[in-house]
């Protein structure tokens, strides 16, 4: 559970950091399993993951993933014929977008007791778990993810994603820790990104232009098995990793099953399942 200062730091700043939320085993175990699915995967899935928009617009890899698992490679890993230029564990950018669901070690760190009291003390009824990322940011390679909300990819009426990021290695100004804007989440949805009519690809809808200086954000410097957990408007971002230490962190993104999921978001279930709830997932366990 959240303490006092942490509940309030949400609430005034739009974020909170606990510290040892998990400890370094369980940080470990997740790594590992992330490990054995990169070198499960094959060559020929291959999707070039980019933070650049026009990137990723038409990726039907991308947007066909939010009900399964699978890898994301970095742009700067490939070369201009499409072979991947480094070690395919060094490649790779993320994993997405329902390990939390379909993999038994995500699906156990993910369904943690004290995850689901978080959500009932800052005030969800019903919530569901939405998407799951396992994020690598490479020695030298990786990218930067710039300023966003997380509102703009994982939208419903009203508002509700929360962003849970565990650190699960000591993440540092050299290998791209994770920058936010106290109080930010105070400022309008600056955008909404949406899938075309047609289902291919997506577009953005501006709804307000924030116009975020780098100078308001401060670095979130933290040590593995930290959590992280900001509102869906909270504006954040990264910078590149061009320091030769890994930087892996998981994020789950839950969100309030009694609000309105539109269809025009990106993450659409191709196996027209609902977002599970925690006792969904835990159930499946039981089995
Ligand atoms: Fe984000």
């Amino acid at each position: 559970m959240l303490n006092d200062d942490q509940l309030n730091s949400y609430h005034k700043h739009g974020y909170c950091v606990i510290e040892n939320f998990k400890n370094l085993a369980q940080c470990q175990l997740l790594q590992q399993r992330a490990k054995q699915i990169v070198n499960q995967f094959s060559a020929a899935d291959i999707s070039i993951f980019s933070t650049r928009e026009q990137q990723r617009n038409a990726d039907d890899y991308f947007l066909s993933s939010g009900d399964k698992i699978r890898c994301f490679f970095e742009e700067e890993a490939i070369d201009e014929k499409g072979n991947i230029t480094v070690d395919k564990d060094l490649a790779i950018n993320k994993l997405g977008h329902a390990m939390h669901q379909y993999d038994a070690t995500f699906r156990h760190f993910s369904t943690d007791q004290k995850i689901q009291k978080i959500c009932r003390q800052i005030g969800f009824k019903d919530p569901r778990l939405l998407q799951s990322m396992y994020i690598f940011k490479q020695p030298r390679i990786g990218g930067v993810v710039d300023i966003h909300q997380d509102s703009t990819f994982l939208y419903t009426e009203p508002m509700s994603v929360v962003g849970f990021w565990f650190a699960l290695e000591d993440a540092t100004l050299e290998n791209g820790c994770l920058w936010g804007m106290p109080g930010g989440q105070k400022t309008p949805l600056e955008k909404i990104m949406k899938r075309k009519k047609n289902g291919l690809g997506i577009k953005f809808q501006q709804l307000a232009d924030n116009q975020y200086q780098e100078q308001d954000f401060v670095p979130l410097p933290v040590k593995a098995g930290t959590l992280i957990m900001f509102d869906g408007r909270f504006p954040h971002f990264s910078k590149a990793n061009r320091s030769a230490k890994t930087r892996h962190a998981y994020t789950l993104h839950i969100i309030e099953g009694q609000a309105q999921y539109p269809e025009y978001n990106w993450l659409q279930r191709e196996d027209k399942q609902e977002f599970p709830s925690f006792e969904q997932l835990l159930a499946m366990d039981a089995l």
